[in-house]
């Protein structure tokens, strides 16, 4: 059976994921801190709507119905130098 990844930053698969609901992690932000979901260098730009889809799928509720996670900032990436309080060049 082919691995499918869902968060390629923390090398989540979406066995892990089908586990971690089984072991009773069926609240969305104990299930990412528990596997670490979007917490990789994206930020979960990808991953967390596909783990919400599969923990909605699994659980038998809409993705309206889970509680989604709270977003931090900075969302978009932004260079240390910009943090420093350097001037953009561009
Ligand atoms: S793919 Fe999940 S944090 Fe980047």
């Amino acid at each position: 059976m082919s691995k499918k990844i869902v968060c390629r930053c923390e090398d989540v698969t979406e066995e892990d994921i089908l586990k971690a609901i089984d072991e009773g992690y069926t609240d969305f932000e104990e299930l990412r801190k528990k596997l670490r979901i979007g917490m990789g260098t994206c930020q979960g730009r990808t991953c967390i709507m596909l783990a919400l889809r599969i923990l909605a799928r699994k659980t038998g509720k809409s993705i309206e119905e889970i509680e989604k996670p709270s977003f931090r900032p900075p969302v978009v990436p932004i260079t240390l130098g910009s943090l420093a309080g350097e001037e953009d060049e561009d």
